[in-house]
């Protein structure tokens, strides 16, 4: 498998930084809707005292994926069309503002369980506590939108596009 996207398929590292990024966005979502779901429940206990550094992680791994996407820019399957761009677009865009938005609300900060920061007030922590879920919320429907997207085209229409990400693609 080539490192290097083509126009035909993603390459290894864009596969990568895709898929460890879709690890860490899932358990981070699911785990914060359970805990107010069912309180206290197991799956959320072992998630949720890494909510801060699991989401600067997807911060971290966006940054590389902006980089890398700019670096590939002219070098990676064409979106199928226009709706599907800006539906990519927006999820990066909420990759960016959710963590941002996360660190911004002046709480307390623990990474890797040692407290970095006790949490500082800035001009921006109002607007942050009042959007961090609701930015949650719009990156959790748009990621379902995308897979459910995605499996459409997979099962129904049969055009490789999941095969851009996974496996062999179709040429
Ligand atoms: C992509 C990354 C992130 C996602 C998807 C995410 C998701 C969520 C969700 C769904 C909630 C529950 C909101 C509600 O019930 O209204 C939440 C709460 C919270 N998140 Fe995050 N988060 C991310 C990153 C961060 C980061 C980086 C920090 C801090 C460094 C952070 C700090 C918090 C705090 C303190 C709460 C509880 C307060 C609140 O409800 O607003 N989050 N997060
Ligand atoms: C859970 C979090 C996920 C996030 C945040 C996410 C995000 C993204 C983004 C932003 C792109 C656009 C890549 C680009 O052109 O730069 C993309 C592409 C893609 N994703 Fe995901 N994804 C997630 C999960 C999944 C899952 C579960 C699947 C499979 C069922 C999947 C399959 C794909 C495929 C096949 C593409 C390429 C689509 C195309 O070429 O048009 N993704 N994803």
């Amino acid at each position: 498998m080539a490192l290097e996207d083509s126009r035909e398929r993603y390459g290894a590292v864009s596969r990568l930084l895709h898929w460890v990024t879709a690890l860490l966005v899932t358990p981070q979502l699911v785990s914060t809707y359970m805990n107010s779901w069912q309180p206290g429940n197991a799956f959320s206990q072992v998630f949720q005292p890494w909510h801060a550094t699991i989401g600067f992680g997807i911060l971290g791994l966006l940054m590389l994926r902006v980089v890398w996407l700019l670096v590939q820019l002219s070098n990676r399957p064409p979106h199928q069309g226009k709706a599907v761009l800006i539906g990519h677009v927006s999820i990066y865009l909420l990759l960016l503002a959710t963590p941002l938005s996360g660190i911004l609300q002046g709480y307390g900060i623990r990474l890797f369980d040692r407290l970095v920061s006790k949490g500082i007030d800035t001009p921006f922590t109002d607007i942050s506590q009042a959007l961090h879920g609701p930015l949650a919320y719009i990156l959790t429907v748009l990621v379902l939108g995308h897979i459910f997207m995605v499996l459409l085209h997979h099962g129904v229409h049969q055009d490789g596009t999941l095969n851009r990400m996974v496996g062999q693609a179709k040429s």
